[in-house]
């Protein structure tokens, strides 16, 4: 199944590329280990924004790293100390997976570096055609979500100042939202090799013969990239090696009845909705809640609760499975809304308890304070 995959990855790559393309795809299998740090190039020739620009890594909070790419002004950071263990790409103490801000129009979800246990990505190395120059060039095939297994794609999506953030695509998605989900092929670019990246257009042999192609490759293989001596097979395959799977799981609030928050009323909180964070609003890097914080494993709702109203805050929030966050103020502008699609946003178990919910990835699950001597209700959503 993945061995299928991975080839026809491949040939979609190449049915993708211009017309011109022949370039000669060395028979060697890839190693899913490349330990010297390398950047990686966007490549999507129908995209100009998009194409030959680097993945860039913008923090958002945590020591999480979220993927941008392009952008006027750019956003994020290119970064050419990344390396791939195993297929599971990392930076440091941090590594790929996908989960959280899941879009319920596309059915996608994102992909971003933290250093938490989450559903990791993984990628395997493969050679293909560089649709600019013909060369051969060796970028990232996606393989997998951890908890899905394999198949699925990377692609991108608008998002602020004209970058484009990205996200993942499970295999078998019907969501048809093309705008919201564009393919997105990543090239590795060695760190000694980032001044000669991207290459600029095509190159003057867009017949490049086969031997040249041959030559680059085997230049590139030599230098940058450790190679299997266990198989000829001309499509690489990775070795997935699953790890255990303790990560909040990616569930959809929507249409769940309850609906996914804990009535706190009776402790004098309302349910006011799931409200943005940072990275998922347009308006600055501050906390949405600015007061106090309460880190535990075994949060859960009622315990956050209790901590902010011991606190004397009149707003409780909890966040990623195990944050509680406080504050008397919710920063303008981000406001939860109402709808019962915004409450999937805020779909990650409590640590303490999983049949409650406790905020998202950058997502807060919201409480207030009840004006005393009046109704403790929590909002409607429709
Ligand atoms: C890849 O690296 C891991 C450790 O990071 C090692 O255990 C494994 O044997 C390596 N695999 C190959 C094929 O080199
Ligand atoms: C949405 O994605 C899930 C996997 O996350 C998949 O099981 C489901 O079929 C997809 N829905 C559509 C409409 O494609
Ligand atoms: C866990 O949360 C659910 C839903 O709020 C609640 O009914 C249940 O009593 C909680 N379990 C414990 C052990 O507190």
């Amino acid at each position: 199944m993945q061995h299928s995959f991975t080839h026809s990855f491949i040939s979609a790559l190449l049915a993708c590329a211009a017309v011109t393309t022949a370039c000669v795809l060395p028979t060697d299998t890839l190693s899913n280990n490349i330990t010297s740090g390398f950047g990686i190039l966007i490549q999507n020739p129908e995209y100009p924004a998009i194409h030959d620009q680097y993945l860039m890594l913008e923090a958002a909070g945590g020591g999480d790293m979220h993927w941008f790419v392009g952008g006027q002004p750019p956003v994020g950071v290119s970064a050419f100390n990344l390396v791939l263990s195993e297929g599971v790409l990392e930076q440091g103490d941090i590594h790929a997976v996908i989960d959280g801000e899941y879009d319920p129009v596309a059915n996608t979800t994102k992909i971003f570096m933290t250093e938490r246990t989450d559903y990791l990505a993984y990628f395997t190395p493969v050679y293909a055609c560089d649709p600019d120059n013909d060369e051969v060039q060796v970028i990232l095939a996606f393989v997998g979500r951890e908890d899905f297994g394999d198949g699925g794609l990377i692609c991108v999506r608008p998002s602020y100042d004209n970058s484009y953030e990205f996200r993942y695509s499970p295999p078998g998605n019907t969501a048809v939202d093309p705008g919201q989900c564009i393919p997105v092929t990543m090239v590795v670019v060695p760190a000694a090799e980032q001044s000669t990246y991207p290459t600029s257009g095509a190159s003057p042999s867009t017949t490049s013969s086969a031997a040249q192609s041959t030559a680059s490759a085997t230049t590139t293989t030599g230098t940058t990239f450790a190679t299997s001596t266990t198989s000829s097979s001309s499509t690489a395959t990775a070795t997935l090696q699953h790890k255990p799977v303790v990560g909040p799981y990616l569930t959809s609030a929507i249409g769940t009845t309850p609906l996914p928050y804990t009535d706190e009323t009776a402790n004098g909180f309302a349910f006011v909705g799931c409200a943005p964070e940072a990275s998922n609003a347009d308006d600055g890097p501050a906390r949405t809640l600015t007061g106090s914080l309460l880190a535990d494993d075994a949060m859960t709702d009622g315990e956050c609760v209790a901590f902010c109203a011991s606190e004397g805050y009149t707003y409780a929030g909890t966040e990623y499975t195990r944050e509680c966050w406080c504050g008397n103020s919710v920063a303008p502008g981000r406001e939860p809304q109402t709808t019962l699609a915004s409450l999937d946003n805020c779909n990650y178990p409590c640590g303490g308890n999983a049949s409650q919910f406790c905020g998202g990835n950058s997502w807060l699950s919201l409480y207030q304070a009840c004006t005393p001597g009046a109704a403790c209700v929590n909002a409607v959503f429709t």
